[in-house]
């Protein structure tokens, strides 16, 4: 069965389960303790914990995920930094026995997958959480028999919570046997075990527990059921391959890799492997608004982007967008955004590729030149010819140099701290790693208020094509991100400039209201990350002139910004444009 009819099949069956099919959230989570959405559950945290679910008790998705903590390991047979995430979910409607019913019900009588291929792990207990006697039951009732049931602990049978808190509990977790893979431990080779012969395709979490910050565990008032099956895992078990590169959710792109570069997959596995990931990660993070550069999220696009280009290089590669193109069809039905990004996807994807390569060559050079890797030359290569350390690192092994980095950090940070004084500084949550004084604080609320002035003057002047596409405030700027073709005249900028600073003189109130989400869309309140928000929003109007969901916080009355001066405007990509704001100073 190919990815496509799989996918349908999932949300299908939980569907004809009484299900609800929610549309999968942004890369960008809403729970702000992580950078990436890691898991399906994650868009539905709050309902686990008893907040009112809006979609019902009962729903599923398939969620693009993106994981961090495997970069480095991309290049072997099964490891990705984007995949997809199948699952259900409940909040107290369900528990084990139906969990487990629909996961066996799905995989043996609807994909047919034999079911003597078919290995369960479960939670064997430890001095905090009992042995999940329970879910061995039912197992059993369904006909797996007791030899192929292995207890494993915290480690491997036990999620979450995600960030620092949340909904947690023990696993159960279905493993498939690949077969084909010869390992060295013969007979008593069984899941988990590092030979990767069987796969582990669904993890069933019970949330049972409350994690808190201190890791202290305490029962949930429901219990709720998470699960998560990873799709090119499935895939692999029923194309019957042992390498996820090998289905066709990466075929395609192999072989388009192999015509544009001239070389064969079975001489670069590992090259082709990187580029194919990576490239489809970076999609994903630029459809998600996400633009290359120096901290989180910024810096890890970044870091795979210059990871597969130098790994193109390796292989003679030099022209990225039929592979685009190959990763585009597989998912344009799917998730329409990255179509609907895809100019803006391609040109970011493309600068970036520019940029690097000036200076990848000679960077190389100067590798070639070191016989050991300590901070200082890292930093350096970092500096100066744009090397993500952890590139270094991998070029380091490559060549089996020494790589000693322990202050590494420290100088970076150090750095930081001198050349981007203040920039550290970052609003609402996402990482405030610096605290802000008073003062700063307040600025950066004016400068939050004169986002959504600037937002509507651009839509006023410009046209209701544009859209907001990211914005960064320090105590000292405004840069905000939109969708725009073209340059903007200088005539444009003035109007602009001279239409929010008319507002400001207005004094215009700034008027904070909470309502359903649905009502805030159909009141005309622009919604920014369209794809995921609470049920219930704020939403801040200033005047009749703009109105927008927002966190906040902003000021009470517009006439505290005094005066807005643009300070420049410039591309940041095909479609994409960049303003900067400062206040007062006019
Ligand atoms: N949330 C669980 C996982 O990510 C299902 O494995």
């Amino acid at each position: 069965m190919n990815s496509f009819d799989t996918r349908k099949a999932f949300l299908d069956f939980f569907v004809s389960k009484g299900h609800k099919e929610v549309k999968a959230s942004s890369l960008i989570p809403t729970d702000e303790s992580v950078l990436f959405t890691t898991a399906g559950m994650q868009q539905f945290k709050p309902y686990f914990l008893g907040e009112k679910s809006p979609y019902g008790n009962m729903v599923t998705t398939c969620q693009k995920c993106m994981r961090t903590s495997d970069i480095d390991n991309v290049g072997d047979v099964n490891h990705l930094t984007f995949f997809e995430m199948l699952g259900n979910f409940t909040f107290g409607q369900y528990f084990k026995k139906e969990a487990i019913q629909y996961a066996y019900e799905f995989l043996i009588d609807t994909l047919k997958l034999p079911k003597d291929r078919i290995w369960i792990t479960y939670f064997k207990g430890d001095k905090d959480v009992e042995k999940d006697e329970e879910s061995i039951k039912i197992w059993k009732e369904l006909g797996i028999s007791e030899d192929r049931m292995i207890g494993f602990s915290r480690e491997d049978n036990f999620w979450g919570p995600t960030g620092n808190e949340g909904p947690c509990g023990p696993t159960t977790e279905i493993h498939y046997d690949l077969t084909g893979i010869n390992c060295s431990l013969g007979d008593k080779c069984l899941p988990n075990c590092s030979c990767k012969r069987y796969v582990e395709i669904w993890n069933l979490v019970f949330n049972e527990f409350y994690q808190d910050k201190g890791k202290k565990l305490t029962p949930l008032k429901q219990n709720g059921v998470d699960t998560g099956m990873g799709l090119e895992r499935l895939c692999m078990a029923l194309q019957g391959k042992t390498i996820l590169f090998e289905t066709d959710l990466f075929d395609g792109i192999i072989k388009e890799i192999e015509k544009v570069s001239g070389k064969k997959y079975e001489d670069f596995q590992s090259s082709f492997r990187i580029i194919a990931d990576h490239l489809k990660s970076a999609m994903f993070l630029i459809e998600a608004g996400i633009l290359p550069g120096k901290n989180d999220r910024e810096y890890i696009l970044r870091r795979i982007l210059r990871r597969a280009i130098r790994h193109a290089k390796n292989i003679g590669l030099k022209d990225f967008n039929s592979i685009l193109e190959k990763i585009f069809d597989i998912y344009e039905d799917i998730y329409p955004e990255i179509i609907a990004g895809k100019e803006r996807i391609i040109s970011v994807i493309d600068e970036e590729k520019l940029k690097f390569e000036k200076t990848l060559e000679k960077g190389l050079k100067e590798f070639e030149k070191l016989s050991f890797i300590n901070s200082e030359k890292a930093f350096y290569l970092y500096e100066s010819y744009g090397f993500p350390i952890e590139l270094t690192i991998e070029l380091a092994k490559e060549k089996n140099i020494n790589v000693d980095l322990k202050e590494f950090d420290d100088l970076q940070k150090k750095h930081q701290e001198i050349s981007r004084a203040g920039a550290q500084k970052k609003f609402g949550g996402l990482g405030i790693d610096i605290v802000l004084d008073e003062k700063d604080r307040k600025e950066m609320t004016k400068l939050h208020t004169a986002t959504h002035l600037l937002h509507q003057a651009l839509r006023q002047i410009l046209g209701e094509e544009v859209k907001q596409m990211g914005s960064d405030i320090n105590p000292e700027r405004l840069r905000f991100d939109f969708s725009f073709k073209r340059k903007l005249e200088k005539e444009e900028l003035e109007k602009i400039e001279n239409l929010i600073n008319e507002k400001i003189k207005e004094g215009l109130e700034m008027k904070k209201e909470e309502m359903k989400y649905e009502d805030a869309i159909k009141s005309g309140a622009l919604a920014f990350f369209k794809e995921k928000y609470p049920e219930i929003v704020n939403v801040y109007s200033i005047g009749n002139f703009s109105k927008e969901i927002c966190a906040g916080p902003h000021v009470d009355n517009i006439s505290e910004l005094k005066c807005v001066k643009i300070l420049k405007e410039e591309a940041v990509g095909v479609g994409v444009r960049r303003i900067k704001i400062k206040l007062n100073n006019c």
